[in-house]
């Protein structure tokens, strides 16, 4: 019978013969462990649309009434807490599993051509992740929330035009109130999300439209299936993130601190762990040279790293033999942690 019904769907939609298309792809034989982070960083995706529409169900989204929204999600809705747990915790595992996925490619050189754009678009999915956590920041509007945004509408202010990236993000006099919390929240729940899934339905696209990218030495072997041999991995994977994503959001405090004062001036602001790398250049950085710091230097990188499947053309695949432009994604990795300890050991 079940044959029956899925005979019957396949003939409607052709979803069943597509599925298997999907799975029975081949794969190269050096396919393994290493290309799990990409399908993680999917699972992960989904986890943070679903907790963050059930969040949305309950959130009011002003500044003050969402701080007590909030706590009310968190201490009276049955689940509330997990769920904002997750959400939480997710935004951070997400930066850390989409930049090990970038370091893997970049390591294993399955950017190079004809997977430029398939990197590029991958590019634009981290800014698009560090955008999440940029506008998710705000929401709670407790003081922690409130000055950081301060400092980043400070620092959008600096580039030539800076005022009319202020005037836009709601923030006409550089200051942090209903304009810009409405902007980020329609950012955070509306725009950022669409734009994100379409991206990552195109990434995943490139990715089956060149095929899994092999490795020295796999013309000589047998390929694999993609199912079982790989959907194996990254079940396990994804298993294995989601139990610590949920011991995380069922054990660890979230910390929600007093609501927004704009008259406490002197409160030191922090951003997210993936943001203080931002607020430590700020410190070599000062006066007229802030601008250098805090938004050249790191557009610079970014460009730098969008570059590199285009420096990096030639045929070799072994990572001892692609110096710079390894160099170029581990240097870049190496000064975003070294700021981040920097500024974590520094911090009051
Ligand atoms: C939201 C963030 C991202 C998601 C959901 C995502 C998802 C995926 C998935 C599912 C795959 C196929 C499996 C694999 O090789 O791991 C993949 C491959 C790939 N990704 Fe991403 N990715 C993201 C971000 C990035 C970033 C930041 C880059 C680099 C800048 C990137 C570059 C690539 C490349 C070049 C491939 C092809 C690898 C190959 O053929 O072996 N992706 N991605």
């Amino acid at each position: 019978m079940l044959q029956g019904v899925l005979n019957w769907l396949d003939d409607r939609t052709g979803i069943v013969g597509g599925l298997k298309k999907f799975l029975d792809e081949e794969i190269p034989a050096s396919s393994g462990w290493h290309q799990v982070f990409g399908s993680v960083a999917l699972f992960i995706l989904v986890t943070q649309f679903a907790t963050g529409v059930l969040l949305a169900l309950n959130f009011a989204p002003q500044p003050g009434a969402s701080y007590l929204s909030l706590q009310y999600i968190i201490s009276e809705i049955p689940g509330g807490r997990l769920i904002h747990g997750l959400h939480h915790w997710g935004a951070s595992m997400m930066v850390v599993i989409v930049v090990l996925h970038m370091i893997q490619v970049a390591i294993w050189g399955a950017y190079k051509k004809p997977r430029e754009v398939t990197w590029l678009v991958g590019i634009v999915l981290l800014l698009l992740t560090l955008g999440f956590g940029l506008t998710g920041y705000l929401l709670p509007w407790d003081n922690r929330a409130y000055w950081a945004t301060v400092v980043t509408v400070q620092i959008s202010g600096l580039p030539p035009g800076g005022s009319v990236v202020q005037a836009l993000m709601g923030s006409p006099a550089g200051q942090v109130g209903i304009g810009v919390y409405q902007r980020f929240y329609t950012l955070h729940v509306m725009v950022l999300p669409a734009i994100t899934l379409a991206l990552a339905i195109f990434h995943v696209f490139l990715v089956r439209r060149h095929g899994v990218a092999s490795q020295p030495g796999d013309e000589h072997q047998p390929k694999k299936q993609f199912y079982p041999a790989q959907v194996y991995k990254d079940t396990v994977a994804v298993f294995v993130t989601f139990a610590v994503l949920f011991g995380l959001a069922a054990l660890a405090d979230i910390p929600l601190e007093k609501v927004a004062d704009p008259q406490d001036l002197s409160y030191i602001p922090r951003p997210e762990w993936y943001f203080l790398f931002l607020f430590e250049t700020l410190k070599y950085f000062q006066g007229s040279w802030e601008v250098v710091g805090a938004v050249v230097l790191p557009t610079l990188a970014i460009i730098a790293l969008a570059l590199v499947p285009f420096f990096d053309t030639g045929k070799v695949k072994r990572a001892s033999q692609r110096f710079a432009a390894i160099g170029t994604v581990v240097l870049a990795a190496f000064i975003w942690s070294a700021l981040t300890i920097a500024a974590i050991v520094t911090t009051p």
